[in-house]
């Protein structure tokens, strides 16, 4: 079954101020993009317990978890590579 759901849309994400970015709906349940998870982890989320806290993600029928995962690791090391300035952060 298909879990991902990639939709086109004409939106500015949260951190990124870039029109016609694609959105990656990783948990369908819950209605959460991988833009939300990647938010999470630059706000400090650090594993699945903290997203499932703050975002309900991988909490109805699981089937998420995996990619809820994976895109965490990849924000993880996103975030190693290219920390946010401190000033950012105020
Ligand atoms: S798709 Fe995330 S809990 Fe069902």
């Amino acid at each position: 079954m298909l879990l991902l759901i990639i939709l086109t849309a004409t939106m500015i994400n949260s951190s990124g101020n870039q029109p016609n970015e694609s959105l990656m709906f990783v948990c369908v349940c819950n209605k959460v993009t991988d833009g939300q998870i990647r938010e999470a982890c630059e706000n400090g989320a650090s594993s699945m317990e903290c997203l499932k806290k703050q975002l309900k993600v991988a909490t109805c029928c699981g089937r998420c978890q995996d990619c809820a995962k994976r895109v965490l690791r990849e924000s993880q090391a996103e975030l190693y590579r290219n920390p946010i300035p401190l000033a950012a952060t105020a």
